[in-house]
Order: structure tokens, then sequence, then C-alpha cells
């Protein structure tokens, strides 16, 4: 990318600092009656007032840092990115939005910069714990000012594995095969939390469809820690579309497509 050490530096403490404006702004409003609607005719999928505002709130602090970007984000009519030359950020305004209403906790708030393509940088805010996972490939990777280690290697039998259980539950082959070889697998329910996870070593690998703005502030700080993301097929992961995605260490990565295949 075209931005210095110093630059990526101001832009990181910049949105940090907004995150954690907002993380306050949501815990502070969580008594609140909020409206919840249902999108695409289905029960599940989600939708309060304050996803909107989040987004709105973001979008307008974004486009004063970066005015000649493009912007991808879930709530309105910004879902459909067209190019990735350039500046491209990604915003999901809260990920785990029933989580959100029904638990009022294992949500986040996701961010990332892409640059011609190119991860950039990231944050992830765990809203609840006040924590904000924020870095990339040339700063690193930060839960609030405390720099992560590298991932360690683990292997397939000793991964705790995070997986979509609706896919799962529908038998979809990768996702059963997972679940039959992990050392144990886990249902979260938000993308963002999932990460942290992963970020944490909390768990080893991640399968789940993502669409762009739920897959690209995780897939910059997973990478940057030494995590392999990737389209099962073993194929490049794009950010115009969603993508059937593995986020895993080296060695289960291997595992994983071998299991496949056989
Ligand atoms: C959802 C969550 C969930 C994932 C879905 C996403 P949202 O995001 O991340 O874990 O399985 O695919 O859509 O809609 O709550 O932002
Ligand atoms: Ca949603
Ligand atoms: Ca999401
Ligand atoms: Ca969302």
């Amino acid at each position: 990318n075209n931005l210095s050490e110093r630059q990526l530096k101001t832009i990181d403490n910049q949105v940090t600092g907004w995150l954690a404006e907002l993380g306050q702004q949501v815990r502070q409003g969580l008594g609140a009656n909020r409206s919840v609607q249902t999108k695409e005719g289905d029960f599940r999928n989600l939708v309060t007032d304050l996803d909107k505002s989040n987004q709105a709130w973001l979008l307008d602090h974004l486009r004063n840092l970066d005015s000649q970007a493009h912007f991808v984000a879930e709530e309105g009519d910004l879902k459909r990115p067209e190019t990735m030359v350039g500046h491209v950020w990604f915003v999901d305004p809260i990920d785990g939005t029933l989580n959100f209403v029904h638990e009022k906790t294992d949500f986040a708030i996701m961010v990332a910069l892409y640059v011609d393509g190119q991860p950039t940088l990231a944050w992830i805010a765990k809203v609840m714990s006040e924590e904000i996972y924020h870095g990339g490939p040339d700063l690193g990777v930060f839960c609030n000012e405390q720099k992560l280690p590298a991932v360690v290697d683990r292997s397939l039998d000793q991964a705790i594995v995070i997986l979509s259980g609706r896919r799962l539950l529908s038998g979809e082959k990768p996702y059963r095969l997972l679940a039959e070889k992990a050392l144990a697998f886990r249902v979260i329910g938000s993308a963002g939390i999932s990460f942290v996870r992963l970020l944490q070593q909390q768990a080893t690998g991640y399968l789940s469809k993502l669409s762009p703005w739920d897959l690209a502030a995780g897939r910059v700080l997973s990478e940057s820690l030494g995590y392999q993301v990737k389209r099962l097929d073993g194929e490049p992961v794009n950010m115009l579309l969603s993508n059937t995605v593995l986020i895993a260490t080296n060695k289960m990565h291997l595992e994983t497509i071998k299991v496949i295949k056989d």
C-alpha cells in the first residue's frame, strides 16, 4: 500500500478512538427499547435502529478522514462493492445482531481498510468487554495496547473449530467433516467474536460463508498473526463477493483440504 508507517499509525489511532467512543455509546444505550425488524422475510435476520445509526455515525467519520475512498457497508445501499482499486473501507455496524438483541453480549463492531486489494488496517470492537482488536500486516495486531503473539501452528486434532451452526445442521460436508475430526467445535453467532477467539488463540479454525463486511476486518487481523484465510478450494478469497472461507493455522489448513478431498 501507499501509506507510510506514520500514516498507518495515525489512522489506527483515529479509528480506535472513534470505536472506543461508539462502544461507550452502545453500552450506555443497552437498556433502551430498540426497534427490531426482520430482513428478507427471514425471522432470524434481524436489524435494529442501532445497526443503522452506528453505520451512519461511522461512515460520517470515515468519509471525513478519507473522502476519496469507496465504502462498503451492510445496511442500506452500500452492500455491493464494485472495485478494490484505491482505498476501500468495509463497515459492519453490529456484527451478531441476533446476539445483541437477545443476549446483550458477543456482538462486535468491525471496520477494515484495503488499499488496492491489499489488507491494510482493521478493527474489531468487542463492545461489552471494552476490547478493541486493531492493527494490520505492517503494525502488528493489538488488543487495546497489548501486542498479540503470532499464532501457534496447531493441527486439526488439537483444534477447537468454530462452525456455522446452520450449515452444520443442514449437513454440508466440509462442516460435518471438521466437526468430526476436530478436537471440539463451537457455534458463536458473530463472525467478529469468532475472529477474536482466533486472535486470542482460544480457537484454531473457523469455517463459515461470509459476506465482505463479515470477513474484511477479521481477515486483515488473522492473516497478520499468521493464519491462512482461503476459500475451501484453496483459492484466495474475493472481497467483492460472499465466500465460504476457512481461517486456520497452516497445519489445520493443509489437513482440512486433504480431509475434504479424500
Ligand atoms: C452475521 C454473524 C453470523 C454469521 C452470519 C452473519 P450480522 O452477521 O456474523 O455469525 O454466521 O453469516 O451475517 O448479520 O449479525 O452482522
Ligand atoms: Ca445482518
Ligand atoms: Ca456481520
Ligand atoms: Ca451486521
